[in-house]
C-alpha cells in the first residue's frame, strides 16, 4: 500500500519540531548551500514546503523548480509558501508517474525512509534518470548507529505512521547501496539529532 501523507499534513511540522526541534531544519538548510545559482531542481517529498522558503531565502529568483509531491494536503499547503521569482511547478502526484529530465540538482528529504527496499530501488532508478551527468542529489533521511534510543524513535515512527498514513516500511531501505551501485561520488555528509540524522551531498557519473 502506498502511504498516505493527507492525514498527518496538518499537524506534521508541528509533531516533527516537538520531538526532533529544528534538527530536521537544519539537516536540509545545510543541505541547500550546494544548489548553484540559476540551477533547474527536483525536489521530491518535499512534506508542507517550507523548503521553498528556505531555498528562496538562499536564492531569490532564478532557480526553476519541479516540485513533485503525492498527497494533495502536503502539496496546497506546499503552494501556499514564498518563491520569490523563482519558477515553480508543482505536480501533484507520486515520482514514480512523472516524466522528469536533465535536472542540475535533485532533493529528496526524508522520502526514502518511507520505502521498502523494492521500492527504494524502483524510486531511486526513476529520480536517478532525472538527474545531469555530474548533477547533485541532495538527500536527507534517518540512519542507526548503534544507539539505543534511535531504535525506539524510529520504531516508534514507523508505528506512528504505519498505522496513520500507510507507510509500507518497517525498517531503513539501503539507500547508500544504490548510490554506490549507480557509480555516485560522496562531496559532503554532515549529521544532526546525535547522528540519527543524516544529509549527503553526491555527485552524479
Ligand atoms: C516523511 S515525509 C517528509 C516531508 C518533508 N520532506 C519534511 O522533511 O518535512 C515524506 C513526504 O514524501 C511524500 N512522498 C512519499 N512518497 C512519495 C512519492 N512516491 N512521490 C512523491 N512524494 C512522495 C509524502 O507525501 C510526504 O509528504
Amino acid at each position: 500500500m502506498a502511504a498516505n501523507y493527507n492525514n498527518s499534513a496538518w499537524f506534521y511540522d508541528r509533531l516533527s519540531r516537538l520531538v526532533y526541534g529544528r534538527a530536521p531544519i537544519n539537516a536540509q538548510v545545510y543541505l541547500l548551500q550546494f544548489v548553484p545559482a540559476n540551477a533547474s531542481v527536483l525536489i521530491v517529498g518535499g512534506g508542507t514546503g517550507w523548503i521553498l522558503d528556505e531555498l528562496t531565502r538562499i536564492h531569490p529568483s532564478g532557480l526553476r523548480i519541479a516540485y513533485v509531491e503525492v498527497a494533495a494536503d502536503m502539496m496546497a499547503l506546499s503552494k501556499k509558501r514564498n518563491i520569490g521569482g523563482n519558477e515553480v511547478v508543482f505536480i501533484n502526484d507520486a515520482i514514480e508517474n512523472v516524466e522528469t529530465r536533465d535536472f542540475a540538482v535533485v532533493i529528496t528529504p526524508f522520502l526514502f525512509d518511507n520505502f521498502t527496499e523494492e521500492t527504494t530501488g524502483k524510486v531511486f532508478i526513476h529520480i536517478h534518470k532525472s538527474l545531469k551527468t555530474n548533477g547533485i542529489w541532495l538527500i536527507t533521511d534517518f540512519q542507526l548507529t548503534g544507539k539505543w534510543w534511535q531504535n525506539i524513535l524510529l520504531r516508534s515512527m514507523f508505528l506512528f505512521f504505519r498505522t496513520l498514513c500507510g507507510i509500507e516500511s518497517s525498517s531503513l531501505p539501503d539507500v547508500e547501496k544504490q548510490f554506490e551501485f549507480h557509480g555516485y561520488k560522496i562531496i559532503e555528509e554532515h549529521t544532526f539529532y546525535g547522528d540519527f540524522i543524516k544529509s549527503s551531498v553526491y555527485k552524479s557519473a
